[in-house]
């Protein structure tokens, strides 16, 4: 049986934060593979570049003729001029969203209440919250007037369990995990879709980057288990995706086989 059902997906134009590792770039791939369009979106224009490239090679290796037309731009959802002005950016053949995948966002340190600078709070909460919001309103005026659309938020096992170490992240995710709800509940009069996906330990960049680029402190948060990788999370996002307009997935949590709460986790020694 096929992972999805492409006919659903074929010739849609979505929109990816976060675009340039892990689980965004995993998810760019395989939505090229289903034959959309894809907008990609993300601080990093090499690494943005270099996905846009895969998804190319992911959509000629499809045989597929719909989708297939892939553009970039260069964007920090945190700043909420750049957000505000992002249509001025975009091409617009790709100004019709169908599909938003909301998937930016990251921590930094392990820091406990009391110790945390500042200015990694505002970061975390200008990205993980408010830039998720601002791409939220920019799209779901037009969602509203076609009456038609998905918004597929990454939340996190953070979103439902707060763990010591993760005040800030958690607090993000828990307000994701909040937003997207009275989302769904404002919108049970429409056809526009809302789901979010909440993944456990997942061995991307993430753990490099809170962890400031110390790749040994990054690979020790894996020891001993098997992680899910971005594509993992990638076909869950795109499953979401394609199931029957009528069908909405509300929220999905994905462990590693091996993990079964934030921070309950079976490692071998080895
Ligand atoms: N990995 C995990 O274990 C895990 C578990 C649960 C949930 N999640 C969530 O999954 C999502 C993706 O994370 P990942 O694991 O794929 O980590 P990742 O490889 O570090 O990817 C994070 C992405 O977010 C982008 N990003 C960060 N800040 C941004 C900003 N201000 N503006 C625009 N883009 C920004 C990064 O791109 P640039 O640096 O190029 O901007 C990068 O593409 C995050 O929301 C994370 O919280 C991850």
């Amino acid at each position: 049986m096929a992972l999805f059902n492409a006919s659903r997906l074929l010739g849609k134009t979505v929109m990816i934060t976060g675009a340039s590792s892990g689980i965004g770039a995993a998810t760019a791939v395989l939505f090229a593979k289903a034959g959309t369009n894809i907008l990609l979106l993300a601080r990093r224009e090499d690494a943005l570049n270099s996905v846009q490239q895969a998804c190319v090679d992911a959509h000629k290796a499809s045989g597929l003729k719909e989708g297939g037309t892939f553009a970039h731009v260069q964007l920090d959802i945190s700043d909420r001029a750049a957000v505000a002005a992002l249509w001025s950016k975009v091409p617009s053949s790709f100004r019709d969203i169908d599909i938003l995948v909301n998937n930016a966002g990251y921590v930094i340190g392990r820091d406990q209440v009391g110790d945390i600078d500042e200015s990694i709070v505002d970061g975390m909460f200008a990205t993980n919250v408010l830039g998720l919001i601002a791409m939220t309103q920019l799209v779901l005026r037009d969602f509203k007037k076609k009456q038609s659309g998905h918004i597929i938020n990454i939340g996190s096992i953070a979103s439902r369990e707060a763990y010591v170490g993760g005040s800030i992240y958690c607090a993000t995710k828990y307000a994701v995990n909040a937003f997207t709800v009275s989302m769904m509940k404002e919108l049970v009069n429409t056809p526009i879709r809302v789901t979010e996906i909440q993944p456990g330990m997942v061995e991307t960049e993430f753990s490099l980057v809170r962890f400031n680029g110390d790749a040994k402190a990054a690979k020790d948060v894996y020891t001993g288990l098997q992680p899910l990788t971005g594509e993992d999370i990638a076909e869950e996002i795109v499953w979401a995706a394609s199931r029957p307009p009528h069908v909405n997935i509300a929220d999905m949590l994905i462990y590693p086989v091996n993990q079964a709460a934030a921070t309950i986790a079976y490692r071998t020694s080895s």
